[in-house]
């Protein structure tokens, strides 16, 4: 079977226009603005208005992204979303968006994959795109974790902040867009990484909420270890895929979630640190939407080019990791 290529063809982010310093989150825990920038690169994020929701972030992602690609939201064929932060537990993101965008004719889904959504949509895309099922998805990846941040926790309520982005995938050439990919998901270490009461385990009751436990738990060292130690792994699967290897690569896309992992991973992978691409001291960490803003950076500022490779690698709830090699072909 010949099989098609998949690439971007439209692309786009959004975030909202509140900003939180450092300066200001000192006014809220025991922090220092000298703490959490050498501990994780970030100085400031964004935080979603009062009465918006996660799908307000992604419908203006998506309408870049259309704008972008030249494609009207009717013509979409599928949206898939990427979010562990939708407006409700159901509908998903991606049927709020379908209406809230007008694509009529559009299938939905969500991913519920945290940090690694962005990848997971776009290989996700890719199989309906090049078995030549589709020729027209929008994937939306996007949240909002200001909203299940535990405020009186220091070591979690510095890192997060709100944003989406949107990239509209068609079919190409087979040796453009998508070249390789990986998954891999270490289900053992979920409990280091979730929110404790938020479905059938533990719907939240007055317990829950007097512990906070309705709010988003990490355990910052073991994520830590787990990136540093997964993150090359299933990027060196990922080129390995695509035929590739590190020096190949012109930027490395990885998910913004601290300074100190995205150096850690680009000296095992050999890369260059200013082929790695940061927002974080802008925008902290935003989820779903992490490797979106990173890649927007670049897109936006002119030095992403055509056919430059870029090598996306996500980490995060699952715990779970994806990557992705991708030849740039705008
Ligand atoms: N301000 C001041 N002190 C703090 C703060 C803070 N905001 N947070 C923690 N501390 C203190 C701790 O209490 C501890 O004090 P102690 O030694 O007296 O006990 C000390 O600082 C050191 O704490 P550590 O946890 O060792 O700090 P570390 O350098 O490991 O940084 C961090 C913590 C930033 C959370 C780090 O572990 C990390 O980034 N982990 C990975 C997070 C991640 O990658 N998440 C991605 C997936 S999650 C997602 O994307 C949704």
């Amino acid at each position: 079977m010949n099989l098609r290529g998949c690439t971007i063809t439209g692309f786009g982010s959004h975030v909202p226009d509140r900003v939180l310093t450092n300066a200001d989150l000192e006014k809220i825990v025991d922090t220092t603005d000298e703490w959490i920038v050498v501990h994780t690169g970030i100085s400031e994020r964004r935080v979603i208005e009062d009465g918006k929701a996660t799908s307000d972030l992604a419908v203006e992602a998506a309408r870049r992204a259309l704008d972008d690609a030249a494609i009207d939201a009717a013509d979409l064929q599928l949206i898939i979303g990427a979010t562990i932060t939708a407006d409700t537990v159901f509908p998903s993101m991606s049927a709020v968006l379908e209406h809230k965008l007008g694509a009529n004719r559009a299938a939905t889904f969500d991913l519920v994959t945290g940090c690694t959504g962005f990848v997971d949509g776009i290989v996700t895309a890719a199989q309906f795109i090049r078995t030549g099922a589709m020729d027209r998805i929008l994937v939306v990846a996007g949240d909002a974790l200001t909203r299940i941040t535990n405020w009186s926790d220091r070591s979690t309520c510095v890192l997060f902040g709100d944003a989406a982005t949107a990239a509209v995938l068609q079919p190409s050439e087979p040796d453009r867009g998508l070249l390789g990919w990986a998954m891999d998901t270490q289900g053992f270490a979920g409990e280091h990484l979730c929110i404790p009461s938020s479905g059938s385990a533990w719907p939240p009751d007055e317990k829950a909420i007097a512990e906070n436990a309705t709010k988003l738990y990490m355990n910052g060292h073991e994520i830590f270890k787990m990136a540093v130690r997964g993150v090359p792994d299933i990027a060196m699967q990922a080129l390995d895929k695509a035929g590739l290897s590190s020096a190949d690569v012109d930027w490395v896309i990885m998910h913004q979630a601290n300074q100190r992992i995205l150096d850690a991973a680009a000296d095992r992978l050999d890369i260059p640190h200013d082929r790695v691409i940061s927002v974080l001291h802008k925008f902290g960490n935003t989820s779903a939407a992490s490797m979106g803003l990173a890649l927007d950076e670049i897109y936006q500022d002119g030095r992403l080019k055509k056919d430059d490779i870029v090598l996306l690698v996500g980490f995060g709830a699952g715990f779970c990791l994806a990557g992705a090699v991708l030849r740039w072909d705008k």
